[in-house]
């Protein structure tokens, strides 16, 4: 396929665009502030699962201004049906002893909540001085097991979106904005 027409493709698949650059720097500046106006002295370690969170938290890592650190997590959970084995394999962990901080999960979006429920029954084992979850966006009507995170910047419906981190097989993760990915543009 030539240029053009590969070009052509890759944007008609974004169908509306859901949030702007400017409403996602807003609220990250927002959250950002939150919790650095929590610090109460420990040290803040800031938890992402590869690799839909990447963006949120280079921008929310940035809009933190007391002593925080960042880590990388890659996990997958076993499920029998709708139900967890319990068993979340870590394929990448984490370099720091959680027990001497005060850990934030950064996560993209909880769509059936099954991978960060896993990955916070692990870290909790762990004992960390507190445990929070933040995530950029939020669809509770697809939740499969019982989770809900400490703050959510923006709750949508069951649309599959696209940018800001988040991908359609790979592609579209370097979008500023999120979008509503168009499935019959396919
Ligand atoms: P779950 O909550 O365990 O089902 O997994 C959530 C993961 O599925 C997220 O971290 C994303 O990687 C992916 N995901 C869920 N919904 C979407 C979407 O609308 N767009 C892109 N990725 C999604
Ligand atoms: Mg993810």
């Amino acid at each position: 396929m030539d240029r053009e027409k590969q070009m052509e493709s890759f944007h008609r698949k974004i169908k509306r665009v859901l949030f702007t650059q400017e409403e996602i720097q807003a609220a990250v500046q927002k959250a950002g502030k939150e919790i650095s106006d929590s610090y109460d002295g420990n040290p803040i370690l800031l938890v992402s699962i590869l690799k839909g969170a990447y963006v949120f938290l280079a921008d929310l890592s940035r809009a933190i201004t007391v002593p925080s650190e960042i880590g990388f997590m890659c996990a997958k959970s076993y499920y029998k049906g709708t139900v967890s084995t319990g068993a979340v394999k870590i394929t990448m962990d984490l370099d720091q002893d959680v027990s001497k901080y005060h850990v934030i999960i950064v996560e993209d979006i909880i769509d059936t909540g099954r991978t960060l429920n896993d990955v916070v029954n692990l870290l909790k084992t762990r004992n960390p001085l507190s445990l929070r979850v933040i995530t950029l966006l939020d669809k509770p009507s697809r939740r499969k097991v019982d989770f809900k995170a400490d703050v959510s910047l923006f709750t949508i419906p069951d649309h599959f979106v696209i940018g800001y981190g988040l991908d359609c097989g790979e592609y579209y993760r370097n979008l500023p904005y999120i979008a509503e990915y168009n499935k019959g543009a396919e």
